[in-house]
C-alpha cells in the first residue's frame, strides 16, 4: 500500500493508504478527504480536485501537461508552482509517503 498525507487549509492532516494506479484525487474521494471536491470525477475538466504537491514530492509527481495547466488556469484558489490536479497524479511505489497541501476552497 502506499501512504498519501493530506494537509487541509486548516493544518488538520489525514493519512491514508492507497493502490498503485490510483490517483491522489480518487484516493481522496473514497477516504472522504473534505479539501477536494473533484465535480468532474477525474476527467480533467473541473479543477476542483486542485493541490500543492509538497516541494520534496514535487518532481517525483513528473511534470503537469499542458492541457492540466490550462484547467489549473480556472482553479479558484491560487495556483503555486507546486499546483496540480490531483486526479493526473497517478500512485506508484514511488511516490509512497506523498504529501499533498489542499487550497483553501475549491469552488
Ligand atoms: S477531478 Fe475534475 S479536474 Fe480533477
Amino acid at each position: 500500500m502506499i501512504k498519501v498525507t493530506f494537509i487541509e487549509h486548516d493544518g488538520t492532516k489525514t493519512t491514508v493508504e492507497g493502490r498503485s494506479g490510483d490517483s491522489v484525487m480518487s484516493l481522496a474521494a473514497a477516504q472522504g478527504i473534505d479539501g477536494i471536491v473533484a465535480e468532474c470525477g477525474g476527467g480533467m475538466m473541473c479543477a476542483t480536485c486542485h493541490c500543492y504537491v509538497d516541494d520534496a514530492w514535487f518532481a517525483r509527481t513528473g511534470p503537469r501537461s499542458d492541457d492540466e495547466a490550462d484547467m489549473l488556469d480556472c482553479a479558484v484558489a491560487e495556483v503555486r508552482q507546486t499546483s496540480r490536479l490531483s486526479c493526473q497524479i497517478t500512485l506508484s511505489d514511488e511516490l509512497d509517503g506523498l504529501v499533498v497541501y489542499l487550497p483553501e476552497a475549491q469552488v
